[in-house]
């Protein structure tokens, strides 16, 4: 049976993509499962043109998902008129330069965190893409979940009480062994000052600003475990960025914090986690169990108080689209697709979701607090950054 060529038309947002690696895969991934998990409205996603400095990359790219054009300079993406979105999963560097060219010529912007290597670079960013008016998002993607979702509507409807602490952590142990190669990660140049406090802190503050509000005031330290490793030539190379940071911070509306990351977190893996605690309850949450939420009310009869675990369920927002029953698990590529939904929805609306240029400015600008803070060895507050 054929469709009526009128419910055959389907609104087609054009993407140009830059940077063929892991995180461009799971973009490309999440575009062609977006439509077959939310269906076609109120758009649909098409790569329509790929970026990468390796032409082999870019090549492989193209053919695995069906991409009709390829090329090594970001600018052909820019420049091409037919394109709506610039979509950049390059290294930290190259963000802001993409960006800002991408807004001067009406694209909207969809990036991958974090937004920017410094706050200044990340505030021209928000301010440009505000003054222009186009639509940007910033690949926060475990904001996406539905249990954090869930979380925040726990949170917004009382059901915590006033919040006054948050407890957050993302570990995971990759680089612990002295034989993992320096990479651009571990690259000032490339991936900025901040190491695993720019890559993996700005997660956990994603989630502290969703859940708890905006931080505002940090005292943190850093340290780097190994200081020189070899790069994949064998020249040895010196680690210019954190392997661990944590900080001790204070968020506007009073609560307090405390947030560590770690890339040399021995024993851990995917532990973005967080405690979170109220005066009539707490919640508890680990990456690693993604799909569980571990909720404690005060009311609870004291004979029977405890954490309670709650498995993502068709009731928490988005899950139904994937499961029509509670507990079968969610992962890492759907969050993806659930982004991929937030970005059609946003440049279909004209509005943009929770995590756009200007939230992830707000997460820069804490993360290079830190650095201040670590460097001065005193409280830092968020408003002497890149005024
Ligand atoms: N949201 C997440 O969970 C998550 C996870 C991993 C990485 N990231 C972010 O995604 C971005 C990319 O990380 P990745 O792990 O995919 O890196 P990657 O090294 O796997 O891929 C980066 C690609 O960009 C290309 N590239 C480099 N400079 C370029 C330029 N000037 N123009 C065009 N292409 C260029 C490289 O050749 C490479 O193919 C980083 O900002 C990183 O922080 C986010």
């Amino acid at each position: 049976m054929c469709l009526p060529p009128g419910e055959a038309k389907v609104t087609v947002i054009k993407v140009g993509l830059i940077g063929a690696g892991w995180m461009g895969r799971a973009h490309a991934a999440a575009f062609e499962g977006v439509t077959r998990i939310f269906g076609t409205g109120p758009a649909t996603l098409k790569i329509v043109a790929v970026a990468d400095v390796s032409e082999e990359a870019a090549k492989d790219f193209a053919q695995r998902f069906g991409v009709g054009s390829f090329t090594t300079s970001w600018r052909d993406i820019i420049n091409d008129p037919d394109i709506d979105v610039v979509d950049i999963t390059t290294p930290n560097d190259v963000h802001s330069e993409i960006a800002l060219a991408a807004i001067a010529a009406g694209k909207h912007v969809y990036c991958e965190k974090p937004m920017a290597n410094t706050a200044r670079e990340a505030r021209a960013m928000h301010e440009a893409a505000r003054d222009a008016g186009v639509v940007t998002l910033v690949g926060f993607n475990y904001l996406c979940s539905p249990i954090q979702a869930y979380a925040r509507q726990l949170i917004e409807t009382g059901e915590l009480g006033e919040i006054f602490h948050f407890r957050g952590t993302f570990d995971n142990d990759y680089m612990v062994e002295e034989s993992f190669p320096f990479t651009w990660r571990t690259d000032a140049q490339a991936a900025g000052r901040a190491g695993a406090l720019g890559d993996m802190a700005s997660h956990v503050l994603s989630l502290a600003h969703y859940l708890v509000g905006e931080v505002t005031e940090v005292c943190g330290a850093r340290q780097i475990l190994h200081a020189r490793r070899r790069d994949a030539k064998g020249n040895e190379r010196t680690v210019e960025n954190d392997d661990l940071a944590h900080f001790l911070c204070r968020f506007r509306n009073g609560a307090s914090g405390y947030l560590e990351a770690s890339r040399i977190g021995t024993g851990r893996k995917l532990y973005l986690s967080y405690e979170i605690q109220g005066t009539k309850g707490a919640l508890l949450f680990d990456q690693e169990r993604m799909n569980e939420l571990n909720l404690y009310r005060v009311s609870d009869k004291p004979a029977e108080r405890g954490y309670k675990r709650i498995l993502a369920a068709p009731q928490h927002p988005d899950y139904a689209a994937f499961f029509g029953l509670q507990g079968n698990p969610l992962g890492y590529n759907d969050l993806k697709i659930i982004e991929a939904r937030r970005l059609i929805e946003a440049v279909a609306s004209g509005k943009p979701w929770v995590a756009d240029f200007e939230f992830g400015y707000v997460v820069d600008r804490v993360v290079e607090a830190v650095l201040v803070s670590a460097e001065e060895h005193r409280w830092v507050t968020t408003e002497e950054i890149a005024r």
